[in-house]
């Protein structure tokens, strides 16, 4: 099967049922998404298929349609430019041990793509992501972080666009 994943195609040879999780680490070499409760309560495993995210422990890679986009967490910056979301994590020191976080950065990427100004409750409602350390406040407030980042960009771009209409 083929699949795109952080935008490159890749050619697979693996059985349908095995889990995507498998497929990402240790067929595609992409090990910033992590294993942990295999039993898709944590979220450690999560990356964004079109843009949802999906817990890749409980996913069978034969059910991911060859159409579809994965982003893992090694796909979203774009060379040294980080997004909104990863800039946050970086501002506010989210990670303790940092295992949990590629989930907990895709979760709130694919969170704010749906709600762009999210309140605490809608972030504790979406972010379901298990962080052993305790990072929950630093995570709401990079969240809130990222938020005004995304926003303050789409004001500057819609000034722009309008200063461009007027020349
Ligand atoms: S490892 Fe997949 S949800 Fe925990
Ligand atoms: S930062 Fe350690 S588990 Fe979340």
């Amino acid at each position: 099967m083929r699949l795109s994943i952080n935008g490159k195609p890749h050619d697979l040879d693996v059985e349908p049922e095995m889990p995507l999780l498998w497929v990402i680490r240790d067929v595609v070499n992409l090990t910033g998404t992590k294993f942990s409760c295999g039993v898709a309560a944590c979220g450690a495993c999560t990356v964004l298929i079109d843009g949802q995210p999906v817990r890749t422990c409980v996913t069978p890679v034969g059910s991911v349609s060859e159409t579809a986009e994965i982003t893992t967490i090694e796909g979203l910056a774009s060379g040294d430019e980080l997004t909104p979301v990863q800039a946050a994590w970086v501002e506010h020191q989210a990670p303790q041990c940092g295992f949990c976080q590629s989930g907990q950065i895709l979760a709130a990427t694919a969170l704010l793509s749906q709600t762009p100004e999210p309140t605490d409750e809608e972030i504790d409602a979406a972010m379901t992501n298990i962080c052993r350390c305790g990072s929950y406040p630093r995570i709401r407030k990079a969240i809130h972080a990222a938020a005004r980042a995304q926003a303050e960009t789409l004001r500057a771009a819609a000034g722009e666009g309008a200063s461009n209409d007027e020349r």
